[in-house]
C-alpha cells in the first residue's frame, strides 16, 4: 500500500518542518539549527529542504501540506508555488476556532527572483490546523496510552487567540471541550515575570523556573495577584486584563513586552528576585492545578497529556506527578511552537485516518546526521590532528572518568529544546564543583541555573524518588537522598533532578557510554548539558562543533569515532 506522506510547516516564532509517514514522525527540526538565529521566525526553508533530502524524496512526494494556523498565510503560496486560492480549498473544514493571526508578515505578491522555493504538486492540498489543536495533536498522538480515554491540555502564551484550551483525545480523534483566549493567558503572567527578572520574554523562562528554588514564596505570598488571571473548578474564574502587547521582530525572532512587567520589576526590587521567582512558580503551578484536575475529575480519566511552551515548566510538571492523581502522565517532549510541524501534520493524518495505529514517542533524534566520511572530510579539509578509535565509548568514559569535559556529537541531532546524547556536552557530576566549571569554562551562563542528569533507564530506582520512564528531560523528580552528595553537580537548590533515562534500546552509543562511566566511577549518571555556548541555538553540524569546541574550555571532542582532544 502507498505511504501517505505529510509535510507539516510552522512559520513563527521557533519556524519548523516535520515530515510524518503513516503516522510516524521521521524528520522534524526548527529553522534556528541551520540559521543560528535563536527562535527563528523567518521562513522555514531549511527545514523543508532537509526533511524532504533525509527521505531522498521531492514535494511530488508530499500528499499534505499541513500548516499550525488557522487562517491562510501568503507566504506559503510562495514556498509551495500555489496558485490562486489553494489554501482556502481545504479537504475538509478544520477546527478554524478562531482566526487571529498577528505575526503574518504579508510579502508581496510574487516572490524575489532568487527565492528558492518547493513547488507543490497541483492536487497537494494544505492543511489548515488551530495552533492549539496541533499542540493537542502533538501530545495526543505521540502518547503510550492514546488507546485510552486521555485529558488533553494545551497552554502558551497566546496562539491563534487561544492561551489554554481543555481536549478530550479518544479512539484516536481529539475534541475540544472548552477554550479560553488572552485574558486567561497564565503563560504571558509568567513571561512578564521573566522580563521583570531581566530575561527575554518567550525566552528566558526557564531561568526564572531555575531561579524559584533559591527563593521563598512565603516572603511574599499574594504580591502578584494583580498581574495574573485566576482559575478555579476547571473555569476561569478572574479574566485578568493584560493590557496593549508589544511585538516586533527582532534578532531575527519575534519578541514581545507588555508594560505590566515595568510594575513587578518594582516589585522584584522591594522584594528580591529569587523570592518573585517562586512566587510566580507558586501562582502558575496553583492556578494550571485548579484548571486541570477538576477536568480530569469530569471526564473521568487518569491520563493527562500536555502540550504548549508552559509545560517546559519541568517543576509544573513534577507537582502534578507527585500529586499522584495520574497515571498515564505524558507532556510532548518539544512542547513549544517548535512542536507545532509536527502536531499539525499527526493531526491532518489521524483527521484522514481515525483507525490507523498510534506510534508512542520513544527518541527525539529527528534531525540532521552526517556520515563518518563526512566527518572525516570536515576534518581533512581544515587540517587537524585527530584520532580515529574504535572504542569511543570506553574512550570517552575513561576521559570522563579523568574530569574531563567531552563534547558528544553522533548520529541525528535532537529535535526539541534538550541535548539527548547526540549534540551533549558532559562532565562527571560526581564532584560538587563541576557545575560552576563547566560554567565558567564551556557553557559561560548564570551560576544558579541547573544541570540536567542523563542517567541508565535501569537505575532510574536509585537515583529518582517517584520515578517512571522520562526519556526527554521534560519533568524534574527529587532526588533519592543517598545520591545528593554522590551527584551533586546535577541536584538542583530543591534537591530535584531533571533527567534523561536512557534506554539501551533507543541510543545505544550513550547507553554503553553511562554503563562504562558507572563501572569507573560507581555513578551511572553523567552531567549533560546542550553542545552550544550560552544564547545559540544547539549545534547541528560538525563544522559548528569544531568552532564551539576551539572557542571556549572543552577538553575533548567526539564526532562519531574521530576524537579531537586539546593537550592530549
Ligand atoms: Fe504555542
Amino acid at each position: 500500500m502507498k505511504s501517505t506522506r505529510i509535510l507539516g510547516v510552522h512559520s513563527g516564532h521557533d519556524s519548523s518542518a516535520a515530515l510524518i509517514v503513516d503516522g510516524k514522525i521521521v524528520a522534524d527540526v526548527a529553522e534556528e539549527r541551520f540559521s543560528r538565529i535563536k527562535h527563528d521566525a523567518g521562513l522555514p526553508l531549511r527545514s523543508i529542504d532537509y526533511c524532504l533530502k533525509s527521505q531522498g524524496i521531492t514535494m511530488a512526494d508530499i500528499d499534505m501540506i499541513a500548516v499550525p494556523a488557522s487562517s491562510s498565510m501568503p507566504s506559503l503560496n510562495h514556498i509551495f508555488d500555489l496558485k490562486g486560492e489553494r489554501q482556502e480549498k481545504l479537504p475538509f473544514k478544520q477546527a478554524a476556532i478562531e482566526s487571529v493571526r498577528t505575526l503574518l508578515k504579508k510579502v508581496g505578491e510574487k516572490p524575489p527572483l532568487y527565492f528558492k522555493n518547493f513547488p507543490a504538486k497541483e492536487s497537494t492540498p494544505v492543511v489548515h490546523v488551530n495552533h492549539h489543536l496541533a499542540h493537542a495533536a502533538s501530545a495526543y498522538y505521540t502518547s503510550i496510552a492514546a488507546g485510552e480515554k486521555q485529558l488533553i491540555v494545551t497552554i502558551d502564551g497566546i496562539g491563534d487567540g487561544i492561551s489554554c484550551a481543555i481536549w478530550r483525545g479518544d479512539k484516536g480523534k481529539i475534541e475540544l471541550l472548552q477554550k479560553w483566549g488572552a485574558e486567561s493567558s497564565i503563560g504571558w503572567f509568567y513571561s512578564n515575570v521573566t522580563e521583570a527578572l531581566g530575561w527575554w520574554h518567550g525566552d528566558g523562562e526557564g531561568k526564572t523556573m531555575g531561579l524559584a528554588p533559591y527563593g521563598d514564596y512565603t516572603k511574599c505570598q499574594g504580591v502578584l495577584e494583580k498581574y495574573h488571571p485566576k482559575f478555579a473548578n476547571g473555569q476561569l474564574a478572574e479574566p485578568h486584563d493584560f493590557g496593549r502587547m508589544f511585538m516586533w521582530h527582532e534578532r531575527g525572532a519575534v519578541q514581545w513586552h507588555f508594560d505590566e512587567a515595568y510594575a513587578i520589576h518594582e516589585l522584584v526590587k522591594k522584594h528580591g528576585r529569587e523570592h518573585i521567582a517562586a512566587e510566580a512558580q507558586r501562582v502558575l503551578e496553583e492556578q494550571v492545578k485548579a484548571l486541570v484536575y477538576p477536568w480530569m475529575e469530569k471526564e473521568q480519566t487518569q491520563n493527562l497529556s500536555c502540550s504548549g511552551g508552559v509545560f517546559l515548566n519541568v517543576k509544573l510538571n513534577q507537582r502534578f506527578w507527585d500529586d499522584g492523581k495520574i497515571k498515564h502522565h505524558h507532556i510532548y517532549a518539544n512542547p513549544g511552537d517548535a512542536g507545532l510541524a509536527v502536531g499539525a501534520a499527526l493531526y491532518a493524518y489521524y483527521q484522514a485516518n481515525p483507525s490507523a495505529p498510534i506510534y508512542p514517542i520513544q527518541d527525539l533524534y529527528y534531525g540532521p546526521a552526517y556520515s563518518a566520511k563526512e566527518i572525516e572530510g570536515i576534518l581533512d579539509a581544515r587540517n587537524l590532528t585527530y584520532k580515529r578509535i574504535d572504542n569511543i565509548e570506553e574512550f570517552a568514559a575513561t576521559r570522563l572518568a579523568e574530569n574531563k569535559i567531552v563534547a558528544w556529537f553522533q548520529g541525528r541531532m535532537e529535535s526539541g529544546p534538550r541535548a539527548l546524547g547526540n549534540r551533549s556536552i558532559l562532565m562527571s557530576s560526581n564532584r560538587p564543583e563541576n557545575k560552576d566549571v563547566i560554567n565558567a569554562r564551556v557553557k559561560f551562563r548564570e551560576a544558579f541555573r541547573p544541570f540536567c542528569p542523563s542517567l541508565l533507564w535501569e537505575k532510574r530506582h536509585e537515583y529518582l524518588q517517584n520515578a517512571r520512564d522520562e526519556f526527554f528531560m521534560i519533568t524534574s523528580f527529587t532526588a533519592q537522598k543517598s545520591k545528593w552528595d554522590k551527584v551533586p553537580a546535577v541536584v538542583h537548590a530543591d534537591k530535584t533532578l531533571r533527567p534523561q533515562t536512557v534506554n539501551q534500546q533507543f541510543n545505544r552509543r550513550f547507553w554503553n557510554l553511562i554503563k562504562e562511566f558507572g563501572g569507573l566511577t560507581g555513578e551511572h549518571l553523567l552531567l549533560n548539558t546542550s553542545l552550544n555556548i550560552m544564547g545559540e541555538p544547539m549545534i547541528c553540524h560538525p563544522r559548528e562543533a569544531i568552532r564551539c569546541f576551539y572557542d571556549n574550555g572543552l577538553d575533548v571532542l567526539v564526532m562519531d569515532n574521530f576524537v579531537l582532544e586539546k593537550n592530549g
